[in-house]
């Protein structure tokens, strides 16, 4: 277990397209260990794979109080409903936040770590993790969908 060097926004590895897990090796479990202390140690609540450097199709996502991640290799949105428009956030783009339009329902079809296929539903800002890092995986930042751009949030010390 390590924490890893988040990639941040002008990285050109942010902008690239990601290649689907075909194999979880003992490789694959270590990055995606790796990515869930990183999420935890930067306070996020979700991280995608080539924010650490790695083109593949991995997110680590928890939206709870207490630990509860979820692990999703090459996962993709298979349903989406409504619409929620709110505040959002990147840890690749650190200090900063946007307005950002995402669906308020999502179905997620992915692989577990036995790669059984999996469905997870999601309202609200789990449906908005969900969204925000598939995009991650298709080498898309929320900066390019905030609505009137960015700007600079006042983190609260934990
Ligand atoms: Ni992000």
């Amino acid at each position: 277990m390590a924490i890893r060097n988040i990639r941040t926004m002008g990285d050109s590895i942010l902008e690239k397209e990601c290649r689907p897990v075909t194999e979880v090796n003992q490789k694959l479990i270590t990055l995606i260990e790796d990515m869930l202390d990183t999420m935890y140690e930067a306070n996020g609540v979700g991280l995608a794979a080539p924010q650490v450097g790695i083109l593949k199709q991995v997110v680590v996502i928890d939206v709870s109080e207490e630990p509860n991640p979820i692990i999703l290799i090459n996962p993709e949105i298979v349903e989406m409903e409504g619409t929620q428009t709110g505040e959002e956030g990147c840890l690749s783009v650190p200090g900063k936040s946007g307005v950002v339009t995402r669906p308020n329902y999502v179905k997620v079809k992915a692989l577990d770590m036995e790669m059984n296929e999996v469905f997870y539903e999601g309202t609200e800002l789990l449906a908005r993790a969900f969204c925000h890092e598939i995009d991650h995986l298709h080498g898309r930042l929320y900066v390019s969908k905030a609505e009137g751009g960015i700007h600079d949030v006042v983190r609260e010390e934990e």
